[in-house]
């Protein structure tokens, strides 16, 4: 199994953006605890951030018959990217929608997503631990 690990605008900014929400752990930190939590699912992985939606796109649509599930954490686009929502769609690949704070109990344009229209499972507001649910998720529960 492969999955492949996407992650949206500003994450590389993690341990210096807005510490009271996301935490004072780096981009980097958090790519050797998704590489600990792949390992531990036995799966391989690819781990990819961009800040730009058109790269995001194609790297979902380059997913297509060389993984086996997508985790994504969209960012901001997550709340304004028809184009990745169709990308999804496109690949056809299960996927699940990680948010590291809890975007529900935030400002009220972060409670729509367009991923989740096509995600089976969103996880928020468990921080890096949301990334170990969703690999959990498509390697144990939902792929097996
Ligand atoms: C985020 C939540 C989004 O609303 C925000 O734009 C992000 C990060 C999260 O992980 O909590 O950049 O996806």
């Amino acid at each position: 199994m492969r999955l492949l690990i996407l992650n949206g605008p500003n994450l590389n900014m993690l341990g210096i953006r807005e510490p009271d929400i996301y935490g004072h752990e780096s981009y980097a930190d958090l790519c050797r605890a998704i590489e600990g939590y792949c390992r531990q699912a036995g799966t391989d992985f690819e781990i990819f951030q961009s800040n730009s939606e058109g790269d995001l796109v194609t790297k979902i649509q380059e997913a297509y018959g060389h993984f086996d599930g997508i985790v994504i954490n969209p960012a901001a686009y997550t709340h304004t990217s028809v184009a990745i929502l169709d990308a999804l769609k496109a690949v056809g690949l299960p996927a699940v929608e990680v948010h590291l704070s809890d975007v529900q109990s935030r400002e009220e344009f972060r409670r729509f997503s367009y991923v989740s229209l096509y995600a089976e499972k969103t996880v928020t507001g468990k921080g890096f631990a949301g990334y170990e649910e969703a690999i959990r998720y498509l390697v144990s529960g939902r792929l097996k």
